[in-house]
């Protein structure tokens, strides 16, 4: 209860301050990126601090959840620390706190959720709880407002007035991360955003299909960044990977998505062409390595990720680390897995009558998807944005801005908030 009348309190006190001001510490811990920042009025990062969890949990390949946690205890103080003398605050200058919620890993949520609670009381601050999905939809809109407001106006005067007149429109975006392949149609009303599932994984995410092919070929931890380094020098016609097109959803009616990762929705209410699966490509590629006798390669190459921890950054270094044929099959999985994405997102565009695509989550930093969802949306003559790379994996600038306009609304964190590790976002189009 104290915790409750401290946030009625700030609210109370904190909101004429806030409008002229409109700082706010943002604290993701959702996973494996301790991070922290602070945002002005949702649109221009004063400072974005992350601390990476990789090298902990990369001879495991992938992430460990008790180890993930025991790491936010380490890093969570100095990050946020840092994010305030970086961007030249101290907690009184802050209007409010927003911390991710969910989804995420329970234990990792907690960390972030609690030193959250208890900055906000102890600084009689306002608390928000942001989602983790929207907080990256927007990290896209955080960098469209730097982009509009860089040169022209200047940051102080907020996100109304430097907002372009595509920044309103019904937008798709495709979260395209490690835990998630999930179309919405996003719709600004009232003062925020309101979000539809359209669109999802029936299995694993898109980036955990490239993490585990990535371990599978002895590439390094997370996969998505080797594979993306890789596939620049391999073939990648060599091999034909296909998806099947998902059955009907009368076949689809009453059956739950197959994976943890995949159980935040019912998916028969979904149209099955707008609906992903990527266990099945996984499954090709070893296949394929134990076909062509490649598992010794794959093998032998452990060593040499763990010893150089950098994905190679010309063709005579992916040579060194991996055969002609290996480099080959990187780049047919990559440029199958995008092509699917794009087949995917551009018809929902199409059908929904989207006039801008937003394409956002770790995978969103790959190059070969820039390149190409840009192509795309130029033929079709469609609006699309990305985050900048820095922004399109997990950080807390993009929490922060997701908490500005929750925080106009006073849409502020229940007393008893708790971790909410399967949260979904929107609601689901019929
Ligand atoms: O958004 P994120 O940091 O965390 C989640 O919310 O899951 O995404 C992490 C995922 C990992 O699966 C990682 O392999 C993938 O994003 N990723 C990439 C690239 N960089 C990170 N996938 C493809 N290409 C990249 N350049
Ligand atoms: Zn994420």
């Amino acid at each position: 209860m104290l915790i409750a009348d401290a946030r009625h309190y700030a609210t109370l006190t904190r909101y004429t301050e806030m409008m002229t001001r409109g700082l706010i510490l943002g604290i993701e811990s959702s996973c494996d990126e301790t991070a922290a920042a602070v945002v002005e009025r949702g649109s221009r990062t004063l400072s974005s601090v992350v601390a990476s969890q990789i090298a902990t949990h990369a001879r495991y390949g992938g992430v460990v959840p008790e180890l993930a946690s025991r790491e936010h205890l380490r890093a969570i103080v100095p990050v946020v620390r840092t994010a305030l003398s970086e961007a030249n605050l101290t907690f009184a200058d802050l209007d409010a706190i927003a911390v991710t919620s969910g989804p995420g890993l329970a234990g990792a949520l907690l960390v972030g959720i609690t030193y959250a609670e208890a900055l906000a009381f102890a600084n009689n601050l306002p608390l928000l709880a942001i989602n983790h999905l929207e907080g990256h939809i927007h990290a896209v809109l955080l960098k469209e407002h730097e982009s509009a407001t860089a040169g022209s106006d200047g940051p102080s005067l907020g996100i109304r007035r430097s907002r372009s007149a595509s920044q309103d429109a019904q937008s798709l975006a495709l979260v395209v991360s490690g835990g998630h392949t999930h179309l919405y149609l996003a719709l600004p009303a009232d003062g925020t955003w309101h979000y539809t599932l359209v669109g999802r994984t029936l299995d694993d995410a898109a980036g955990e299909a490239y993490d585990k092919v990535a371990k599978l070929l002895g590439l390094g931890y997370p996969g998505g960044p080797w594979i993306d380094s890789l596939a620049r020098f391999g073939n990648s016609g060599a091999v034909p990977f296909s998806f099947a097109q998902i059955k009907t959803k009368a076949h689809l009616a009453g059956k739950a998505p197959r994976t943890k990762a995949a159980k935040t929705a019912p998916i028969a209410r979904l149209d099955p062409h707008f609906l992903f699966s990527f266990s099945g490509i996984k499954t090709a590629v070893l296949r394929y390595v134990e076909l062509h006798s490649l598992r010794a390669e794959a093998k032998a190459r452990v060593c040499k990720v763990l010893a150089n921890f950098r994905p190679p950054q010309t063709r005579e270094e992916a040579l060194a680390l991996c055969s002609q044929e290996t480099l080959d099959l990187i780049a047919s999985f990559q440029r199958a897995i995008i092509g699917d994405l794009m087949k995917k997102t551009f018809a929902a565009a199409e059908s929904l009558g989207a006039e801008r695509i937003l394409v956002t989550g770790g995978v969103a930093a790959n190059r070969e998807l820039r390149e190409r969802f840009t192509a795309e949306a130029s033929r079709r003559c469609l609006h699309i944005a990305f985050p900048t790379l820095a922004l399109s994996t997990d950080n807390a600038a993009m929490i922060a801005a997701a908490a500005w306009p929750r925080l106009l609304a006073r849409e502020f964190a229940a007393p008893d908030l708790s971790a909410a590790p399967s949260l979904t976002l929107g609601m689901i189009r019929e």
